[in-house]
Protein backbone atom coordinates (compact mmCIF):
# COMPACT_ATOMS: atom_id res chain seq x y z
CA UNK A 1 0.00 0.00 0.00
CA UNK A 2 1.43 3.94 -0.67
CA UNK A 3 1.68 5.87 1.90
CA UNK A 4 2.79 9.50 1.84
CA UNK A 5 4.37 9.75 5.43
CA UNK A 6 5.81 12.69 7.51
CA UNK A 7 9.15 11.85 9.32
CA UNK A 8 9.95 15.72 11.49
CA UNK A 9 13.54 16.07 12.72
CA UNK A 10 14.84 13.75 9.80
CA UNK A 11 18.16 15.88 9.82
CA UNK A 12 19.08 14.83 12.97
CA UNK A 13 21.00 11.68 14.65
CA UNK A 14 17.73 9.17 14.97
CA UNK A 15 15.81 10.87 12.32
CA UNK A 16 18.43 10.78 9.38
CA UNK A 17 18.82 7.31 9.91
CA UNK A 18 15.06 6.67 10.37
CA UNK A 19 14.70 8.50 7.19
CA UNK A 20 17.51 6.84 4.91
CA UNK A 21 15.57 3.24 6.33
CA UNK A 22 12.16 3.93 5.56
CA UNK A 23 13.17 5.87 1.74
CA UNK A 24 14.86 2.48 0.71
CA UNK A 25 13.10 0.04 2.68
CA UNK A 26 9.75 1.20 0.86
CA UNK A 27 10.20 2.56 -2.47
CA UNK A 28 6.55 2.86 -2.72
CA UNK A 29 6.04 5.10 0.22
CA UNK A 30 6.55 9.01 -0.35
CA UNK A 31 8.75 10.24 2.68
CA UNK A 32 8.92 13.94 3.78
CA UNK A 33 11.22 14.75 5.94
CA UNK A 34 10.30 17.97 8.11
CA UNK A 35 13.29 19.74 9.61
CA UNK A 36 14.19 23.44 10.91
CA UNK A 37 17.69 22.48 11.08
CA UNK A 38 18.82 23.62 14.06
CA UNK A 39 22.42 23.58 14.81
CA UNK A 40 21.41 19.76 15.66
CA UNK A 41 20.42 19.41 12.03
CA UNK A 42 22.16 18.62 8.92
CA UNK A 43 21.72 18.01 5.49
CA UNK A 44 25.31 16.02 5.05
CA UNK A 45 23.88 13.03 7.16
CA UNK A 46 21.23 12.75 3.96
CA UNK A 47 23.56 13.21 1.14
CA UNK A 48 23.26 9.20 0.33
CA UNK A 49 19.76 9.54 -0.69
CA UNK A 50 19.03 13.11 -2.22
CA UNK A 51 17.60 13.47 -5.53
CA UNK A 52 15.53 10.19 -5.02
CA UNK A 53 11.58 9.97 -6.23
CA UNK A 54 10.24 8.86 -3.24
CA UNK A 55 12.40 11.36 -0.77
CA UNK A 56 11.66 15.31 -0.43
CA UNK A 57 13.16 17.62 2.50
CA UNK A 58 11.17 20.38 3.46
CA UNK A 59 12.80 23.32 5.78
CA UNK A 60 9.49 24.09 8.59
CA UNK A 61 9.24 24.58 11.72
CA UNK A 62 7.25 22.46 13.59
CA UNK A 63 5.65 25.16 15.87
CA UNK A 64 4.35 26.98 12.78
CA UNK A 65 1.01 25.70 12.67
CA UNK A 66 -0.49 27.46 9.64
CA UNK A 67 2.91 25.84 7.74
CA UNK A 68 2.68 22.55 8.99
CA UNK A 69 -1.21 22.40 8.03
CA UNK A 70 -0.79 23.07 4.90
CA UNK A 71 2.09 20.82 4.15
CA UNK A 72 -0.10 18.25 5.39
CA UNK A 73 -2.84 18.69 3.37
CA UNK A 74 -0.93 19.41 0.24
CA UNK A 75 1.28 16.53 0.69
CA UNK A 76 -1.91 14.05 1.79
CA UNK A 77 0.46 12.94 4.61
CA UNK A 78 -1.15 9.80 6.07
CA UNK A 79 1.47 8.88 8.48
CA UNK A 80 3.84 10.78 11.10
CA UNK A 81 6.68 9.74 12.56
CA UNK A 82 7.58 12.34 15.11
CA UNK A 83 11.20 13.09 16.28
CA UNK A 84 11.90 16.40 15.93
CA UNK A 85 12.87 17.92 19.42
CA UNK A 86 15.26 19.37 21.69
CA UNK A 87 17.06 16.70 22.61
CA UNK A 88 20.45 17.44 25.22
CA UNK A 89 19.22 17.69 28.77
CA UNK A 90 22.75 20.36 29.82
CA UNK A 91 21.35 22.40 26.85
CA UNK A 92 17.61 22.24 28.69
CA UNK A 93 19.19 23.62 31.85
CA UNK A 94 20.58 26.54 30.46
CA UNK A 95 17.60 27.42 28.04
CA UNK A 96 14.51 25.62 29.43
CA UNK A 97 11.95 28.25 27.38
CA UNK A 98 13.23 26.55 24.16
CA UNK A 99 12.46 23.26 24.72
CA UNK A 100 9.29 23.68 26.27
CA UNK A 101 7.97 25.73 22.68
CA UNK A 102 9.85 22.80 20.39
CA UNK A 103 8.96 19.71 22.10
CA UNK A 104 5.68 20.98 23.74
CA UNK A 105 4.21 23.25 21.31
CA UNK A 106 5.55 21.71 18.28
CA UNK A 107 4.28 18.44 19.22
CA UNK A 108 0.80 19.58 19.99
CA UNK A 109 1.38 22.13 16.46
CA UNK A 110 1.47 18.87 14.59
CA UNK A 111 -1.45 16.69 16.38
CA UNK A 112 -3.67 19.42 16.09
CA UNK A 113 -2.56 20.08 12.36
CA UNK A 114 -3.00 16.42 11.58
CA UNK A 115 -6.38 16.06 13.43
CA UNK A 116 -7.86 18.99 11.23
CA UNK A 117 -6.79 17.41 8.05
CA UNK A 118 -7.65 13.44 9.11
CA UNK A 119 -11.04 14.05 10.93
CA UNK A 120 -13.03 15.25 7.79
CA UNK A 121 -11.03 12.90 5.05
CA UNK A 122 -12.66 9.96 7.55
CA UNK A 123 -9.34 8.88 8.36
CA UNK A 124 -9.73 8.90 12.24
CA UNK A 125 -11.72 5.30 12.63
CA UNK A 126 -12.77 2.96 14.72
CA UNK A 127 -10.60 0.89 13.93
CA UNK A 128 -7.70 3.09 13.73
CA UNK A 129 -7.01 2.45 10.22
CA UNK A 130 -6.68 4.88 7.75
CA UNK A 131 -3.55 7.20 9.50
CA UNK A 132 -1.23 7.44 12.34
CA UNK A 133 0.75 9.43 14.92
CA UNK A 134 3.53 8.15 15.96
CA UNK A 135 6.03 10.26 18.54
CA UNK A 136 9.25 9.34 19.41
CA UNK A 137 9.88 9.58 23.23
CA UNK A 138 12.27 8.99 25.80
CA UNK A 139 12.87 6.37 28.98
CA UNK A 140 13.71 9.94 30.79
CA UNK A 141 10.31 10.55 31.37
CA UNK A 142 10.25 7.63 33.98
CA UNK A 143 12.57 9.83 36.35
CA UNK A 144 15.37 7.70 37.53
CA UNK A 145 15.88 3.99 39.19
CA UNK A 146 18.23 3.21 42.06
CA UNK A 147 21.39 1.72 41.26
CA UNK A 148 21.14 -0.40 44.20
CA UNK A 149 17.85 -2.53 42.77
CA UNK A 150 19.36 -3.98 39.68
CA UNK A 151 16.18 -6.12 39.05
CA UNK A 152 13.85 -2.90 39.03
CA UNK A 153 13.53 -1.76 35.71
CA UNK A 154 10.88 0.82 33.56
CA UNK A 155 7.95 -0.81 32.26
CA UNK A 156 5.02 1.21 30.61
CA UNK A 157 3.42 1.33 34.08
CA UNK A 158 6.20 3.21 35.85
CA UNK A 159 4.71 6.49 36.60
CA UNK A 160 6.20 9.82 34.63
CA UNK A 161 8.40 11.40 37.43
CA UNK A 162 10.40 13.70 35.42
CA UNK A 163 13.47 15.75 36.49
CA UNK A 164 15.25 17.61 33.88
CA UNK A 165 13.04 20.47 31.78
CA UNK A 166 14.25 18.04 29.01
CA UNK A 167 12.13 15.03 30.05
CA UNK A 168 9.53 17.29 31.51
CA UNK A 169 8.99 18.75 27.78
CA UNK A 170 8.81 15.02 26.53
CA UNK A 171 6.34 13.89 29.05
CA UNK A 172 4.09 17.12 28.37
CA UNK A 173 4.43 15.53 25.02
CA UNK A 174 3.58 12.47 25.73
CA UNK A 175 0.34 13.40 27.69
CA UNK A 176 -1.03 15.71 24.54
CA UNK A 177 -0.28 12.70 22.32
CA UNK A 178 -2.06 10.53 24.76
CA UNK A 179 -4.77 13.36 25.13
CA UNK A 180 -5.67 13.53 21.34
CA UNK A 181 -5.73 9.66 21.31
CA UNK A 182 -8.66 9.40 24.12
CA UNK A 183 -9.92 12.92 23.29
CA UNK A 184 -10.47 12.94 19.29
CA UNK A 185 -9.67 9.22 18.84
CA UNK A 186 -6.91 9.99 17.15
CA UNK A 187 -5.28 6.76 16.37
CA UNK A 188 -1.74 7.08 18.26
CA UNK A 189 1.66 5.24 19.32
CA UNK A 190 4.15 6.48 22.05
CA UNK A 191 7.72 4.62 22.05
CA UNK A 192 10.00 5.40 25.36
CA UNK A 193 13.45 4.78 24.61
CA UNK A 194 16.90 4.36 26.35
CA UNK A 195 20.04 6.26 24.86
CA UNK A 196 20.96 6.17 21.47
CA UNK A 197 24.35 5.76 19.74
CA UNK A 198 25.79 4.79 16.34
CA UNK A 199 26.41 7.43 13.01
CA UNK A 200 25.90 10.89 13.09
CA UNK A 201 25.19 12.37 16.42
CA UNK A 202 25.87 15.34 17.68
CA UNK A 203 28.99 15.20 19.57
CA UNK A 204 27.58 17.10 22.28
CA UNK A 205 26.40 13.70 23.72
CA UNK A 206 29.14 11.58 25.44
CA UNK A 207 30.19 8.94 23.11
CA UNK A 208 30.86 11.76 20.17
CA UNK A 209 31.63 14.37 22.18
CA UNK A 210 34.60 11.93 24.15
CA UNK A 211 35.29 10.09 20.71
CA UNK A 212 36.55 13.50 19.43
CA UNK A 213 38.16 14.39 22.57
CA UNK A 214 40.28 11.17 22.43
CA UNK A 215 41.35 11.64 18.95
CA UNK A 216 42.50 15.47 19.78
CA UNK A 217 43.62 14.43 23.21
CA UNK A 218 41.85 16.57 25.20
CA UNK A 219 40.37 16.24 28.34
CA UNK A 220 37.25 14.12 28.80
CA UNK A 221 34.88 15.63 31.55
CA UNK A 222 33.16 13.28 33.35
CA UNK A 223 30.35 14.24 35.29
CA UNK A 224 30.49 13.26 39.49
CA UNK A 225 32.13 10.24 40.16
CA UNK A 226 30.93 8.61 36.53
CA UNK A 227 28.60 6.50 38.34
CA UNK A 228 25.58 7.28 36.70
CA UNK A 229 24.00 3.96 34.25
CA UNK A 230 22.69 4.28 31.26
CA UNK A 231 21.59 1.39 28.59
CA UNK A 232 22.87 1.82 25.30
CA UNK A 233 20.80 1.02 22.44
CA UNK A 234 22.67 1.34 18.78
CA UNK A 235 20.62 3.22 16.60
CA UNK A 236 19.61 1.16 13.75
CA UNK A 237 18.08 -0.94 16.07
CA UNK A 238 15.85 1.47 17.20
CA UNK A 239 14.99 2.11 13.89
CA UNK A 240 14.08 -1.32 13.56
CA UNK A 241 11.64 -0.67 16.76
CA UNK A 242 10.14 2.55 15.30
CA UNK A 243 9.45 0.26 11.91
CA UNK A 244 7.61 -2.37 13.84
CA UNK A 245 5.84 0.20 15.92
CA UNK A 246 4.35 2.27 13.19
CA UNK A 247 3.26 -0.56 11.17
CA UNK A 248 1.99 -2.54 14.00
CA UNK A 249 1.93 -0.93 16.78
CA UNK A 250 -1.17 -0.86 18.29
CA UNK A 251 -3.04 3.12 18.89
CA UNK A 252 -3.62 4.61 21.85
CA UNK A 253 -0.60 1.86 23.24
CA UNK A 254 3.14 2.84 25.20
CA UNK A 255 6.09 0.77 24.11
CA UNK A 256 9.48 0.63 26.02
CA UNK A 257 12.60 0.55 23.55
CA UNK A 258 15.93 -0.74 25.58
CA UNK A 259 19.04 -2.34 25.01
CA UNK A 260 19.58 -4.47 28.02
CA UNK A 261 22.71 -3.01 27.70
CA UNK A 262 23.57 -1.20 31.13
CA UNK A 263 26.84 0.46 31.83
CA UNK A 264 27.85 2.73 34.60
CA UNK A 265 29.64 6.14 32.63
CA UNK A 266 32.88 5.45 33.66
CA UNK A 267 32.75 2.06 32.67
CA UNK A 268 31.71 3.13 28.99
CA UNK A 269 34.12 5.87 28.84
CA UNK A 270 36.67 3.41 29.74
CA UNK A 271 35.52 1.41 27.11
CA UNK A 272 35.76 4.06 24.47
CA UNK A 273 38.83 4.82 25.34
CA UNK A 274 40.24 1.65 24.24
CA UNK A 275 38.21 1.19 21.13
CA UNK A 276 39.41 4.85 20.03
CA UNK A 277 43.13 3.84 20.84
CA UNK A 278 43.31 0.79 19.34
CA UNK A 279 41.83 1.57 16.27
CA UNK A 280 43.84 5.50 15.74
CA UNK A 281 47.00 2.41 16.50
CA UNK A 282 47.86 3.76 19.86
CA UNK A 283 48.67 1.39 22.67
CA UNK A 284 45.14 0.65 24.18
CA UNK A 285 44.46 2.36 27.66
CA UNK A 286 47.22 5.05 26.78
CA UNK A 287 44.44 8.06 26.67
CA UNK A 288 42.91 6.95 29.97
CA UNK A 289 44.84 9.57 31.32
CA UNK A 290 42.61 11.94 29.90
CA UNK A 291 39.00 11.43 31.89
CA UNK A 292 38.73 14.41 34.22
CA UNK A 293 35.66 14.21 36.61
CA UNK A 294 33.86 17.72 37.03
CA UNK A 295 31.10 19.23 38.66
CA UNK A 296 27.98 16.59 38.49
CA UNK A 297 25.14 17.72 36.26
CA UNK A 298 22.52 19.19 38.75
CA UNK A 299 19.33 16.50 38.59
CA UNK A 300 21.62 14.23 37.22
CA UNK A 301 19.30 10.68 36.94
CA UNK A 302 21.44 7.78 38.79
CA UNK A 303 20.22 4.99 36.44
CA UNK A 304 18.19 4.30 33.56
CA UNK A 305 16.84 0.78 32.31
CA UNK A 306 14.49 -0.44 29.59
CA UNK A 307 12.10 -3.27 30.17
CA UNK A 308 11.70 -3.89 26.53
CA UNK A 309 9.50 -7.49 27.04
CA UNK A 310 6.02 -5.73 25.51
CA UNK A 311 7.25 -4.72 22.08
CA UNK A 312 9.82 -7.99 22.14
CA UNK A 313 6.37 -10.19 22.93
CA UNK A 314 4.37 -8.27 21.05
CA UNK A 315 6.06 -7.38 17.81
CA UNK A 316 8.84 -9.66 17.87
CA UNK A 317 11.65 -6.74 18.17
CA UNK A 318 15.20 -7.35 19.32
CA UNK A 319 17.99 -5.55 19.29
CA UNK A 320 20.65 -7.09 16.74
CA UNK A 321 24.03 -4.83 17.36
CA UNK A 322 25.76 -5.94 20.42
CA UNK A 323 27.39 -3.46 22.67
CA UNK A 324 31.05 -3.95 21.45
CA UNK A 325 30.13 -4.29 17.75
CA UNK A 326 28.16 -1.52 17.77
CA UNK A 327 30.75 0.60 19.87
CA UNK A 328 33.56 -0.57 17.42
CA UNK A 329 31.20 0.69 14.39
CA UNK A 330 30.30 4.17 15.86
CA UNK A 331 34.50 4.43 16.41
CA UNK A 332 35.14 3.71 12.84
CA UNK A 333 32.47 6.22 11.64
CA UNK A 334 33.99 9.04 13.75
CA UNK A 335 37.21 8.45 12.52
CA UNK A 336 36.22 8.01 8.84
CA UNK A 337 34.26 10.74 8.65
CA UNK A 338 36.58 13.92 10.24
CA UNK A 339 34.96 16.18 7.77
CA UNK A 340 31.59 15.85 9.08
CA UNK A 341 32.94 16.17 12.60
CA UNK A 342 34.94 19.07 11.61
CA UNK A 343 31.61 20.90 9.82
CA UNK A 344 29.35 20.57 12.68
CA UNK A 345 32.02 21.30 15.88
CA UNK A 346 32.28 25.05 13.60
CA UNK A 347 30.81 28.29 14.21
CA UNK A 348 27.93 28.21 16.54
CA UNK A 349 28.47 25.16 18.09
CA UNK A 350 32.19 25.51 18.76
CA UNK A 351 31.22 29.24 20.55
CA UNK A 352 28.72 26.86 22.68
CA UNK A 353 31.25 24.07 23.64
CA UNK A 354 33.49 26.79 24.31
CA UNK A 355 31.79 28.39 26.87
CA UNK A 356 30.46 24.80 28.71
CA UNK A 357 33.56 22.98 28.38
CA UNK A 358 36.57 26.08 29.10
CA UNK A 359 36.11 25.94 32.79
CA UNK A 360 36.49 22.13 33.85
P1 LIG B 1 18.83 15.58 17.48
O1 LIG B 1 19.00 16.74 18.40
O2 LIG B 1 20.02 14.93 16.88
O3 LIG B 1 17.88 15.99 16.27
C1 LIG B 1 16.73 16.77 16.44
C2 LIG B 1 16.29 17.26 15.07
O4 LIG B 1 15.09 18.04 15.26
C3 LIG B 1 17.32 18.19 14.39
O5 LIG B 1 17.48 17.80 13.05
C4 LIG B 1 16.69 19.56 14.50
O6 LIG B 1 17.04 20.42 13.44
C5 LIG B 1 15.21 19.24 14.50
N1 LIG B 1 14.41 20.28 15.14
C6 LIG B 1 14.63 20.86 16.35
N2 LIG B 1 13.69 21.80 16.60
C7 LIG B 1 12.86 21.80 15.52
C8 LIG B 1 11.69 22.54 15.19
N3 LIG B 1 11.21 23.48 16.01
N4 LIG B 1 11.06 22.26 14.03
C9 LIG B 1 11.55 21.30 13.19
N5 LIG B 1 12.66 20.60 13.44
C10 LIG B 1 13.30 20.84 14.59
O7 LIG B 1 17.95 14.54 18.30
P2 LIG B 1 18.00 12.94 18.34
O8 LIG B 1 18.97 12.51 19.36
O9 LIG B 1 18.07 12.42 16.98
O10 LIG B 1 16.55 12.65 18.93
C11 LIG B 1 15.41 12.56 18.07
C12 LIG B 1 14.18 12.28 18.91
O11 LIG B 1 14.35 11.07 19.63
C13 LIG B 1 13.89 13.35 19.96
O12 LIG B 1 12.49 13.53 20.02
C14 LIG B 1 14.41 12.76 21.25
O13 LIG B 1 13.69 13.25 22.35
C15 LIG B 1 14.14 11.29 21.02
N6 LIG B 1 15.04 10.35 21.73
C16 LIG B 1 16.40 10.48 21.61
C17 LIG B 1 17.24 9.55 22.23
C18 LIG B 1 18.73 9.64 22.10
O14 LIG B 1 19.43 8.88 22.78
N7 LIG B 1 19.28 10.50 21.28
C19 LIG B 1 16.68 8.52 22.98
C20 LIG B 1 15.28 8.43 23.10
C21 LIG B 1 14.48 9.34 22.45
O1 LIG C 1 17.83 8.16 27.81
C1 LIG C 1 17.48 8.72 26.57
C2 LIG C 1 18.13 10.09 26.43
O2 LIG C 1 19.52 9.87 26.25
C3 LIG C 1 17.56 10.91 25.29
O3 LIG C 1 16.20 11.16 25.53
C4 LIG C 1 18.32 12.22 25.14
O4 LIG C 1 17.84 12.94 24.02
C5 LIG C 1 19.79 11.90 24.96
O5 LIG C 1 20.53 13.11 24.89
C6 LIG C 1 20.30 11.03 26.09
O6 LIG C 1 20.35 11.77 27.33
P1 LIG C 1 21.57 11.65 28.36
O7 LIG C 1 21.60 12.87 29.19
O8 LIG C 1 21.55 10.34 29.04
O9 LIG C 1 22.79 11.63 27.30
P2 LIG C 1 24.22 12.33 27.33
O10 LIG C 1 24.99 11.77 26.18
O11 LIG C 1 24.12 13.82 27.43
O12 LIG C 1 24.86 11.80 28.68
C7 LIG C 1 25.03 10.40 28.93
C8 LIG C 1 25.57 10.26 30.34
O13 LIG C 1 26.91 10.80 30.36
C9 LIG C 1 24.80 11.06 31.38
O14 LIG C 1 24.78 10.34 32.59
C10 LIG C 1 25.61 12.33 31.55
C11 LIG C 1 27.03 11.88 31.29
N1 LIG C 1 27.92 12.90 30.66
C12 LIG C 1 27.49 13.52 29.54
C13 LIG C 1 28.29 14.46 28.92
C14 LIG C 1 27.81 15.18 27.67
C15 LIG C 1 29.17 13.14 31.20
O15 LIG C 1 29.57 12.55 32.22
N2 LIG C 1 29.96 14.08 30.59
C16 LIG C 1 29.57 14.75 29.47
O16 LIG C 1 30.34 15.61 28.97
Amino acid sequence: MSRNILITGGAGFIGSNAVRHFVNKYPHYKIVNLDALTYAGNLANLKDIEGRDNYEFVKMDICDFEAVSTLIRDKKIDGIIHLAAESHVDRSIADPFTFARTNIMGTLSLLQAAKNYWQPMGWISESGAGCKFYHISTDEVYGTLSPEEPEVLFTEDTPYSPHSPYSASKASSDHFVRAFHDTYGMPTVITNCSNNYGPNQFPEKLIPLFINNIVERKPLPVYGKGENIRDWLYVADHVEAMDLVFHKGESGRTYNIGGMNERTNIELVKALIQTTDRLLGRQEGEDLGLIHFVTDRPGHDARYAIDSSRLREELGWKPAVSFNEGLEKTVRWYLDNKEWLEQVTSGEYAEYYEKMYSNR
